[in-house]
């Protein structure tokens, strides 16, 4: 997709991050920009913000686990823009870190991969369909993430690889229908946003009655104290419109962790024993 003034762009989670860098950017590219986010207020900010700056706008609330918020999102797109050709799949909380694998409860597998990866799913099944019903050139956007590609090391990772797959698939199957539509899978490395307090928006229905373990507790706070020095939303912005118009299947925000990325083939394809040779954990042991 190379055109995107006075074209439709979709963003979930636009109301905090990348999610808002992302619409800011669509709009001042000139197009039309429809966000969707759980929590209200940060919603409507954005909406406010992209209006002021001139942006044909409409936000939605949208919790992204929902196909049925998803559809109403894309009709609302519709009806108010007419076709839509630019979705970034966007939406995400880090999920369930508070303790190893076995103990996670089916509310903390429910909330992590359904906000995580079934929102994608759902972004594809509804979004998918109807750019190829319009037939114009279209670009969908995945967010996964850089822990898409070393080894995974808890329930978000395992999402992000999964998402990352997704993207494959639909990237393959797309070029098979000769469908003029792009697919990338952006693949953030460390990026300063409210992301490690994915829980302020954890939906009722799936919380634990105990609330957050202490040990979560603190890798949280130690991870949004790491993030809050990472790049900012709005280079990652930058990156995703060259990738864009360019067409790139994968983008990486950075190459930080390429070391991450060999160790992890690499034990693939030794049979390695154990996970120290994965590059999931550092020189301390640690992950
Ligand atoms: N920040 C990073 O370092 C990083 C790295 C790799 C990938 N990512 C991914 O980037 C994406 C954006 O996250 P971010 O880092 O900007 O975090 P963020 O918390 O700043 O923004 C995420 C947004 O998603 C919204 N959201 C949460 N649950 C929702 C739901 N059920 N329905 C709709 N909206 C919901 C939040 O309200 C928030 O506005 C996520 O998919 C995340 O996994 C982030």
């Amino acid at each position: 997709m190379e055109e995107f003034a006075g074209k439709t762009a979709v963003v979930t989670g636009a109301g905090s991050g990348m999610g808002k860098a992302f619409a800011l950017r669509w709009g001042a590219e000139g197009m039309n920009v429809v966000i969707g986010d759980i929590q209200q207020d940060a919603l409507d900010a954005t909406v406010a913000e992209l209006a002021a700056a001139g942006v044909p706008v409409l936000g939605l609330r949208t919790d992204v686990s929902k196909l049925s918020d998803i559809e109403a999102l894309a009709d609302a797109a519709e009806d108010r823009f007419g076709p839509i050709h630019l979705v970034n799949n966007n939406a995400g909380v880090e999920g369930y870190l508070d303790g190893p694998i076995w103990a996670a409860t089916a509310k903390d597998w429910d909330w992590t991969l359904s906000v995580n990866l079934m929102s994608v799913v759902y972004g594809v099944r509804t979004f998918v369909p109807r750019m190829l019903a319009h037939g114009e050139p279209g670009h969908v956007v995945n967010t996964c993430s850089m822990t898409s590609v070393i080894a995974a090391t808890n329930m978000y990772g395992i999402c992000k690889h999964a998402i990352l797959a997704l993207t494959e698939v639909l990237a393959a199957d797309l070029a098979a229908a000769g469908a003029p539509i792009g697919v990338t899978g952006l693949c953030p490395g460390i990026i300063a946003t409210n992301l490690f307090h994915g829980s302020r928006n954890r939906q009722a229905a799936l919380r634990n009655d105990e609330g957050m373990s202490a040990s979560g507790a603190e890798l949280r706070d130690r991870m949004h104290a790491t993030l809050s020095k990472g790049m900012p939303p709005s280079e990652v912005a930058d990156k995703l419109v060259t990738a864009v118009r360019e067409g790139a299947l994968y983008l990486l925000t950075d190459h930080e962790w390429d070391s991450r990325i060999e160790a992890r083939h690499a034990a693939i394809m030794a049979g390695a024993v154990g996970p120290a040779a994965t590059g999931a954990l550092d020189a301390e042991g640690v992950r």
